[in-house]
């Protein structure tokens, strides 16, 4: 009885955590970011942060997102635009979502006088968004869901097209930790980096919108997807994490330049 309680915890944890970036891709994120902060922004997100590392709460905001007093959170991890939609034609998510809480949070961080625990939790969560903004089926359609109604099968099991781009393609892509994902990717020379952190949010999802249905179109519903779907789409995962890490940094280097 107590091993099955055991692997009915475990599985209800392991379906929980097919529903944002997984914890890998954010702690990539938050790691990559932090490699390439300035020295000021170092310094202030040390103080922010309590002495904790950006990764040590990255996945903070999907833990929360359905307790008690964090409920209108919840649509703030995604965006949804159909098929013959762009982002502006789109009807808005009347809870806010990605774009607009990253927005948000950012102006509450350029204003000095924040509370200091309200700018640690502005701070974990930008942490957190900036990921989402570039986790392609956080860009999805709002008819399936993005993704999570449009099913499709891994190595031949069941599932749908959301939850392998959180986590499972990244974890069949390459078998590293975090730090590793981290050390492998960030290696651009200074001016690609620059191209890369140019822009602004809102490039930035018209981009991941592009990528998602990109993803549909190569993921017809019904398909499965096993080594040669890795194969082909381990590039566009891992310049989503290298993306992710860059703009980041580039947010809070401006935050706190
Ligand atoms: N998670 C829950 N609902 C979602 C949606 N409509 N789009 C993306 N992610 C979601
Ligand atoms: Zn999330
Ligand atoms: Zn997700």
């Amino acid at each position: 009885m107590k091993k099955l309680f055991i692997l009915f915890t475990v599985c209800t944890l392991l379906a929980e955590g097919a529903m944002a970036w997984g914890q890998k891709g954010h702690d990539v994120i938050a790691n990559i970011a932090e490699r390439n902060l300035t020295p000021k922004a170092k310094k202030a997100l040390a103080e922010v942060l309590g002495g904790r590392s950006m990764v040590y709460d990255s996945s903070f905001p999907d833990q929360v997102k359905k307790m008690p007093g964090y409920e209108g959170t919840a649509t703030w991890h995604y965006v949804n635009v159909d098929d013959g939609y762009t982002y502006e034609t789109m009807p808005r998510e009347p809870k806010g979502d990605v774009y607009t809480a990253i927005s948000f949070m950012t102006e509450q961080l350029k204003d000095r006088n924040l509370d200091d625990s309200v700018r640690n939790t502005y701070t974990v969560m930008l942490i957190h968004l900036v990921g989402d903004l570039h986790c392609p089926m956080h860009a999805g359609r709002r008819s399936d869901r993005g993704g999570n109604d449009y099913k499709i099968t891994w190595f031949r099991q069941p599932t749908n097209l959301h939850s392998i781009w959180d986590s499972r393609v990244i974890e069949a892509a390459h078998n590293w930790s975090y730090s590793e994902w981290a050390e492998q990717l960030d290696r651009c020379d200074k001016q690609t980096k620059r191209e890369i952190m140019s822009g602004t949010p809102l490039d930035w999802l018209h981009e991941t919108v592009d990528i998602s249905k990109l993803i549909y179109r190569n993921t017809p519903e019904g398909s499965d997807c096993g080594y040669d779907y890795v194969f082909e789409h381990s590039k566009l995962v891992e310049q989503q994490l290298l993306k992710g890490g860059y703009r980041l940094a580039a947010l809070l280097n401006e935050i706190y330049k």
